[in-house]
């Protein structure tokens, strides 16, 4: 049995558990060595076929919380098609199969380089937002057809040091053998683990971050049990039910999710 607290150490382990999300940055610019061995790292990350792009701006003032650095990543079918047309191959794979490969080989990279950057003292935060506005992104980059832009990572040194977040309890986590019986007991520990880290934090509080209920349901919490369960409910339980955006911001870039790509 993995028991939490007597789990082995080092500096790789210490750096990733000290984790946590920068949304303050300082004016310090990174050196384009910083930059290079950042992406570097991120790299080096497993690939099934090193399926994506990296953006960066340095546009501090436009960049989301004022950070000196904005990553986009990208899936990329149009540089892969490349090579395969150099080959005289053309591709078959399904765009749903290439999408699902291409944001695991994107997100692998992306986490080396958080992991990359946190060991040389700067901060990160991902941003989720930019799925829905990939035909935007594509303007402003002139991205050429089959990129799609679907996640923004802020980087720069912090200007703020919070406490890394909560996690689930392991044994919600990690199962065995065998997918466990999730008893109310284990369930109730995991979200008390989860809203009372949050609450001692006073995260949502701080951040103003309440999500408003929609439709029947009427308001009973207050900052004081607000916390990260309720949150993400009212998130998954309120928002996105519908994928048209998504699927047009898609399609716009030259993905078919429906069919084969021919
Ligand atoms: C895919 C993804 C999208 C995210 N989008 C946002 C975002 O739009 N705004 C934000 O402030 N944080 C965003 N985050 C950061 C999460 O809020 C943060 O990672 C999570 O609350 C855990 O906190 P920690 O990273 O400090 O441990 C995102 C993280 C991921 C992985």
């Amino acid at each position: 049995m993995l028991v939490e607290s007597l789990s082995p150490s080092n500096l790789v382990i210490e750096t990733m558990l000290q984790h946590k999300s920068i949304r303050k940055y300082s004016d310090q610019v990174p050196s384009d060595e910083t930059i290079e061995a950042i992406v570097r790292a991120g790299q080096q990350a497993p690939f099934a076929s090193q399926y994506y792009s990296i953006l960066l701006s340095r546009n501090m003032k436009r960049n989301p919380f004022k950070a000196p650095l904005l990553f986009t990543i990208c899936v990329d079918s149009h540089k892969f098609e490349k090579i395969m047309a150099r080959r005289r191959w053309k591709l078959v794979a399904s765009d749903v199969v290439l999408l699902f490969f291409g944001i695991q080989d994107a997100s692998y990279m992306a986490e080396n380089m958080v992991t990359a950057a946190r060991s040389m003292g700067l901060g990160s935060c991902f941003l989720g937002s930019a799925m829905f506005r990939a035909d935007k992104i594509a303007k402003e980059y002139q991205l050429p057809r089959r990129v799609f832009p679907f996640v923004q990572l802020a980087m720069g040194y912090p200007a703020e040091d919070p406490p890394p977040r909560p996690r689930y309890p392991l044994e919600f986590t990690l199962f065995e053998d065998k997918y466990p019986d999730l008893t109310p007991k284990i369930v109730s520990k995991a979200m008390k683990q989860m809203d009372e880290g949050y609450l001692a934090q006073d995260y949502y509080r701080k951040v103003n971050a309440k999500i408003p209920l929609q439709g029947e349901r009427k308001e009973t919490f207050t900052y004081d049990n607000y916390s990260w369960t309720e949150h993400i409910c009212r998130k998954w339980g309120q928002w996105y039910s519908d994928p048209k955006e998504l699927l047009k911001q898609l399609k716009k870039r030259g993905f078919e999710i429906s069919e084969r790509t021919k």
